[in-house]
């Protein structure tokens, strides 16, 4: 059954026949309580696993908004570490970033911070912890963030899947404390060894034949970068972290989602009825079922023509005749062959850096969110960043406060997205207007990467 949590509240309430004074009261002054959790995350027999969470779950609650509405939240710190929230993908006043240490003090344990901000954007975001990241978002300090569209879209239902992994220790049933771990700093980050959506490893939902699914993906991983494909259903993906493609491309053969991006996908379940559609994960030479679609019932719909391209954002287009050209090269980890780097204003050996925890450089300085910026942009100038990866993994690199373009091999306009994969060996260009002031970090989502020298920042004044 297709029912949003607001039809089931009213439901509740009116088969009660109380006026849901709790309900009124908890929408007025919503809070988000950042807290250790059990949950049982592992099949049964291995009892509960302990988590960091929001309100207990992980991943959070979703929050869901309908387009130029705000989002408040007060988070609540009852963590026995500081912690903050940042809104991933919203074109956010920077003052609500969530970025401690950068945009505002880490909410201390027993504190709170207050986030009120507009979603200006519709589409398919997500909230995750910013302080010591790789640890908290690995803990389950993460969920995602809706925001609808004016327009309902012509869908039957709406799933969203929070793609994770979870590296756990099998004997004790626990997330192993390995954090910062030297070699998942050094190399492709922190892959854990059990795969779930929406913190199930092996989820399933009932549809019936021909309905029309929206799929939201998120990929909440530190570091996996999921091969997917589709089974059973016939998809066009309509939009990438968020922001609708111009027109709907049919799913061929398999997608990636790398760390922190989204993909929203319409899709047809063709599977017949006792059988079941699926989203599919390719590792390596196997796939497994990501999430199943088990087909139920008799059908009684037919099938729907080809969907519509789902309403435009705002958007300003890069002027890329007058546009300020930004390098950034990115060198270091296992066989990156890098000798040193500068570090807090100093040249430092490898074994240095190492010793510090940092494999990682971007244009030969170890990075932080608080040293030089990378580029001083005025508002309203067209950035083009080049980004060269000259390391021998790939990297997952990630603008704060406004979304860019990826441009092709003529430099031209693709894909407008928040959250970039760039393989090994690959340099690509972007290009974004710097519409949003504030400071803004560049990183990458492999989050122990982030945590290890792959931070910049943008300034744009
Ligand atoms: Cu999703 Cu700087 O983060
Ligand atoms: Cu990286």
């Amino acid at each position: 059954m297709n029912m949003n949590r607001r039809t089931l509240l009213q439901a509740t309430a009116a088969s009660l026949a109380l006026p849901p004074i709790a309900v009124w009261a908890d929408a007025k002054n919503p809070t988000l309580t950042a807290a250790t959790s059990e949950i049982q995350l592992l099949p049964e027999k291995y009892g509960k696993t302990q988590v960091w969470a929001f309100d207990g779950i992980a991943p959070g609650r979703e929050i869901r908004v309908k387009q130029g509405q705000s989002v408040r939240r007060r988070v609540i710190n009852n963590l026995s570490v500081p912690t903050s929230v940042h809104w991933h993908g919203i074109r956010i006043d920077n003052r609500m970033d969530g970025v401690a240490g950068l945009t505002q003090p880490a909410i201390e344990p027993g504190d709170q911070f207050d986030y009120d901000f507009v979603a200006p954007d519709a589409g398919t975001y997500w909230y995750h912890s910013h302080s010591r990241s790789f640890e908290q978002v690995a803990r389950g300090l993460h969920g995602a963030l809706i925001v609808d569209e004016a327009e309902p879209v012509d869908v039957d239902r709406d799933e969203v899947l929070v793609l994770d992994d979870w590296l756990i220790d099998p004997d004790t049933a626990q997330i192993a404390a390995s954090f910062g771990a030297m070699h998942d700093l050094s190399h492709a980050g922190r892959l854990g060894n059990y795969v779930t959506t929406n913190g199930k490893y092996n989820l399933a939902k009932s549809v019936g034949r021909n309905e029309r699914l929206r799929l939201r993906l998120i990929n909440a991983s530190n570091a996996r970068i999921f091969q997917l494909a589709l089974d059973g259903l016939e998809g066009w993906i309509v939009a990438f972290d968020g922001m609708p493609l111009s027109q709907p491309s049919p799913v061929q053969d398999t997608f990636v989602l790398a760390p922190a991006q989204r993909i929203d996908l319409i899709v047809d379940v063709t599977a017949v009825v006792g059988s079941a559609g699926h989203v599919v994960q390719l590792d390596r030479n196997e796939s497994f079922s990501q999430v199943a679609f088990e087909v139920m019932g008799e059908s009684t719909r037919a099938r729907r023509p080809a969907p519509l391209p789902l309403p435009p954002n705002l958007e300003t287009k890069p002027d890329l005749s007058n546009a300020r050209d930004v390098m950034l090269t990115m060198e270091g980890g296992a066989m990156g062959g890098m000798r040193g780097a500068m570090m807090g204003g100093q040249m430092s050996s490898m074994r240095d850096l190492m010793q510090s925890g940092n494999f990682w450089a971007f244009n030969g300085k170890v990075g932080s969110m608080d040293g030089e910026p990378l580029a001083i942009v005025s508002r309203g100038e067209t950035f083009r960043l080049n980004i060269r990866n000259d390391t021998a993994f790939p990297h997952t690199m990630h603008l704060h406060g406004m979304h860019f373009h990826e441009l092709d091999q003529n430099g031209h306009l693709g894909a407008f997205r928040d959250t970039t994969l760039v393989a090994r060996g690959e340099t690509k260009e972007i290009a974004a207007v710097a519409d949003n002031p504030g400071k803004w970090l560049l990183h990458c989502h492999m989050l122990s990467h982030a945590a290890s020298g792959m931070m910049a920042r943008i300034d744009v004044l």
